[in-house]
């Protein structure tokens, strides 16, 4: 029989350790100083930092399966503000079910240091009041580095989502944020086989890591009869199957001289199918002066996500030089051309349907005729890309 010893630490919450020894209660005493008694621990505060509209997507099934599952611990939502638009944070909350955030760090944009900088100083003390057992941070963003390094400084345990991708592209702020977050985390979450081979070489051991397949597929699954319904294309006045959907937001593409090459020929594009461009306020900013009046070009403002999950979902094809965009083609078998020299999620390439295409606009016009050449099927989604992810994380971290 289990035995539980509650210790209380604060008002509402209890460290709860069970013992599974198949020993009566009389000698649960005896069993703590026994060497053989099993001790099951359970992080009894967890804190879940957000930032940015994907890793509200990748985190949401998280704290979802966590606080069903464990409903005594106590689970902190801290929004650090690295995304603080409505239509990039409130909205996505909102729809994703995620209850109001706890903490609101409000830390805004800014250069890297500062940003990163800006959120590690107010995150220190939610922690140091919070006092969490373990620190959630998904993804790859300035926020997911800043809460690992501020947590991992303060002696508390992280957990980071998404763990083990490499683009090998020091240039990519993200690639940077994920080797950190990874080499201080005890407890990896991976969704791709590589993640593996990649954590292997940076010398982190197997105890760690836990293949738990891919959360923002989670998200996806438990949206699909609500985006499937929504009809965003007929609001929009395009034909489902007709257009290209388009997202760019990368630094290396819209911050230099390669987004006027890319406008132009988005709007060549356009006189051969329609193209819906949801613009990123990064890019929008970027943009400026660069408008083209192309016809069939829709220019529109960033998008919900069961607005643009539907808008992807009956696209022809997508274009675009996010992560997360890669991963979601894949599983609803929409072709995808990534405008960038490397992925970090090759598996989207060898078992899903994305294309490379280089860091090169010029490559758009190649778009066309690459759909005529496409394989009918699509393939089918990498293993554990089921929908069932964050139950998997629930599985280990609750034990
Ligand atoms: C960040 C992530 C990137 C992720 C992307 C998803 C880093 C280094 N980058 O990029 O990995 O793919 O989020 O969208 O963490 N802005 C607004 N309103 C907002 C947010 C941003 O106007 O709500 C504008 C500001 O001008 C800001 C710029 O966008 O300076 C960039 O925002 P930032 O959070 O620094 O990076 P993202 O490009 O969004």
């Amino acid at each position: 029989m289990a035995v539980f010893l509650k210790r209380f630490l604060a008002p509402e919450c209890v460290f709860i350790f069970g013992i599974e020894s198949g020993i009566e209660a009389d000698d649960a005493m005896q069993a703590r100083a026994a060497p053989r008694a099993r001790v099951r621990w359970r992080p009894m505060r967890i804190l879940y930092v957000l930032g940015t509209r994907p890793n509200f997507v990748k985190t949401a099934p998280v704290i979802g399966a966590l606080r069903e599952r464990h409903p005594e611990g106590c689970h902190v939502i801290v929004h650090t503000g690295q995304h603080y638009d409505r239509l990039m944070s409130e909205v996505f909350l909102e729809e994703l079910g995620v209850p109001a955030p706890d903490y609101m760090l409000e830390v805004g944009s800014g250069s890297h240091a500062a940003q990163t900088a800006k959120t590690m100083e107010r995150l220190e003390p939610v922690l140091a009041d919070e006092r969490p057992d373990l620190v959630m941070a998904p993804g790859d963003v300035n926020s997911t580095l800043a809460a690992a390094l501020t947590a991992v400084k303060m002696g508390i345990p992280v957990a980071h989502v998404e763990s083990g991708l490499r683009s090998f592209d020091m240039t990519m702020p993200e690639e940077v944020n994920r080797i950190v977050a990874d080499r201080f985390s005890e407890w990896l979450f991976l969704h791709s086989p590589e993640a593996v081979t990649n954590l292997r070489h940076e010398g982190i051991p197997d105890e760690r890591m836990h293949m738990v397949g891919n959360t923002m597929i989670d998200t996806l699954v438990a949206l699909e009869d609500r985006f499937r319904a929504a009809g965003t294309a007929a609001r929009l006045d395009v034909e489902p199957r007709s257009y290209a959907l388009v997202t760019l937001h990368r630094p290396a593409l819209v911050d230099g001289p390669l987004l006027g090459e890319t406008v132009a020929q988005l709007a060549a594009l356009a006189q051969q199918m329609p193209v819906v461009f949801p613009v990123h306020p990064r890019t929008r900013k970027m943009m400026e002066g660069l408008e083209p009046d192309a016809p069939g070009l829709h220019l529109v403002e960033p998008l919900g996500y069961l607005d643009f999950l539907s808008l992807l979902a009956d696209s022809r094809a997508v274009l675009t030089d996010s992560g997360g965009i890669q991963e979601e083609t894949t599983y609803l078998g929409i072709p995808c051309f990534t405008l960038r020299d490397n992925t970090e999620r090759p598996v989207t390439l060898t078992s899903g349907t994305n294309t490379l295409l280089g860091l090169d606009p010029s490559a758009i016009a190649r778009i066309p005729a690459l759909l005529q050449e496409r394989p009918g099927a699509p393939p089918p989604p990498p293993p554990l890309w089921d929908g069932q992810a964050a139950q998997r994380i629930a599985d280990v971290i609750l034990g």
